[in-house]
């Protein structure tokens, strides 16, 4: 297992998460170090998303601790949240299908009273998605899936957060977007924005993660720099198109 970093910028210590009778999240540890991309893999119902909803506070643990830049976020609310610095892109995009790529973008800014600034957010995120300038007006709904994709993580990025979480970031989109949408997570990450994301494409996120821990219902069970885990038999066999699908 990873030695966990001595001052990450997030933590889940110990996390025990219920729906109901039924738990899904067995003493979930996890931390990113700042600056880093960390990637969460795991077949199917094995608990990811509800990690995301943890971090996000849309789903409260029973037990265990979150901390954000040392900070528990235990019992804040999802706005709070985001303006501690974290931001999102969640499963499926969920933009706002009838509202113009523009309004999309600039939800992201929801929390921000500097209408100045956020303007040329607003500017620089056309820098970091060129495609999007073209189609501002265009309502969301009438975009590619890749194009979607663009616009939820420039809208995520409009909150100026220290750190992105995405679940699924790649899923469904064609094989050429994946590879835009993967260079696009690098490049948010030189700039200082930490990254933690879900993903079962493991062997497209080991590519450009620095740490990858492995769920298996609600557990985790490996953990450590993406490069070793790349090569590591178990991830092989049950993720990298291996024997047996996990
Ligand atoms: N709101 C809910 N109420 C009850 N059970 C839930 C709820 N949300 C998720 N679950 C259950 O918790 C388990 C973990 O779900 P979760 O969505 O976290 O898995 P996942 O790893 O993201 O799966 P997938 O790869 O299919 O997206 C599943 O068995 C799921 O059915
Ligand atoms: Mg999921």
């Amino acid at each position: 297992m990873t030695n966990p970093s001595p001052d990450p910028l997030l933590a889940l210590f110990n996390v025990n998460t219920f729906y109901g009778q039924a738990q899904v999240h067995f003493d979930l540890s996890i931390t990113v170090a700042r600056g880093h991309i960390v990637c969460l893999l795991g077949g199917n119902a094995s608990g990811k998303s509800t990690t995301m909803k943890i971090i996000l506070g849309l789903v409260k643990p029973r037990s265990g601790e979150v901390t954000f830049d040392g900070a528990s976020l235990i019992g804040l609310s999802t706005p709070q949240i985001v303006r501690r610095g974290i931001a999102s892109v969640p499963e499926a995009r969920r933009l706002f299908a009838d509202m113009s790529v523009r309004e999309n973008i600039l939800m992201g800014a929801f929390v921000r009273n500097d209408r100045e600034a956020v303007a040329l957010d607003l500017d620089r995120m056309l820098t970091l998605f060129p495609k999007l300038g073209q189609r501002l007006s265009q309502r969301a709904g009438s975009l590619s899936g890749g194009e979607q994709q663009m616009v939820a993580m420039a809208r995520a990025l409009m909150s100026r957060p220290r750190m992105i979480v995405m679940d699924e970031p790649t899923m469904g989109l064609s094989p050429l977007y994946v590879d835009r949408v993967l260079d696009l997570i690098r490049s948010i990450n030189q700039v200082g924005v930490s990254v933690f994301m879900v993903e079962q494409n493991a062997s497209l996120a080991l590519e450009i993660a620095h740490e990858a821990y492995v769920l298996q219902t609600g557990r985790i069970v490996l953990s450590g720099p993406a490069r070793a885990l790349k090569d590591d038999p178990r991830v092989r066999d049950a993720y990298l198109g291996g024997s047996e699908a996990a």
